[in-house]
């Protein structure tokens, strides 16, 4: 398999209007692969604008702000060499041109080259915290898929990295979470 970066990709709405999303990268060698589910606006806008900026972030409060639809806090920067945007907030940053889409019905799989990348300050550190509230993001995303009470149960079994390693920004993040629990 394949490393996987979390991260949030922001691809332009159809009005020119920045979207974000948390969305997994598969690095390929030099290439990166988006691989959107249908139906999500991630997979419309790349579609109809074959361009994205991939955020590194550890700010996990973007993660679950996004995912519990808080959508507006985020200050974004223009991009550098492709239309769009990315995030002030990004540790790291990277801008992609579509190469090609392998099509598939639930997944198709958008296949990128770096035309830009650019760090902007330091990464400082693992932490269980941020790795936790990542897990529980991705539970959430999935509550269409999943029966509501095993997402309650994984969630509550993170629940003591946030209580021993979180941050500020780690126990908001986790209130957000909470508050979203189906
Ligand atoms: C860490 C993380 C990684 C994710 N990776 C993917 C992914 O690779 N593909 C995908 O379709 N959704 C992924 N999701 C779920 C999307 O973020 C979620 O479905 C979101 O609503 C995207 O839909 P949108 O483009 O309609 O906003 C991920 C969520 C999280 C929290």
């Amino acid at each position: 398999m394949p490393l996987i970066r979390e991260s949030i990709v922001a691809t332009l709405a159809a009005d020119g209007r920045p979207h974000l999303a948390p969305l997994g990268v598969i690095v390929e060698g030099e290439r990166r692969i988006l691989a959107p589910f249908h139906p999500s606006t991630t997979l419309a806008n790349l579609r109809r604008d074959a361009v994205a900026c991939v955020n590194y972030v550890q700010d996990v409060r973007i993660f679950a702000g996004l995912i519990t639809h808080r959508r507006s806090h985020w200050p974004l920067l223009p991009a550098e060499r492709v239309r769009g945007f990315r995030l002030e907030a990004a540790l790291a940053h990277e801008e992609l041109e579509l190469v090609d889409i392998v099509e598939d019905p639930t997944r198709p799989r958008f296949r990128f080259r770096v035309v830009h990348a650019a760090v902007h300050a330091p990464f400082d550190g693992f932490n269980r915290a941020r790795h936790a509230v990542i897990e529980a993001c991705i539970l959430l995303s999935r509550r269409h898929l999943l029966p509501a009470e095993q997402i309650r149960e994984a969630i509550a079994a993170l629940a003591p990295l946030v209580d021993k390693t979180a941050g500020e920004a780690e126990r908001e993040a986790w209130t957000w979470i909470r508050d979203a629990l189906p």
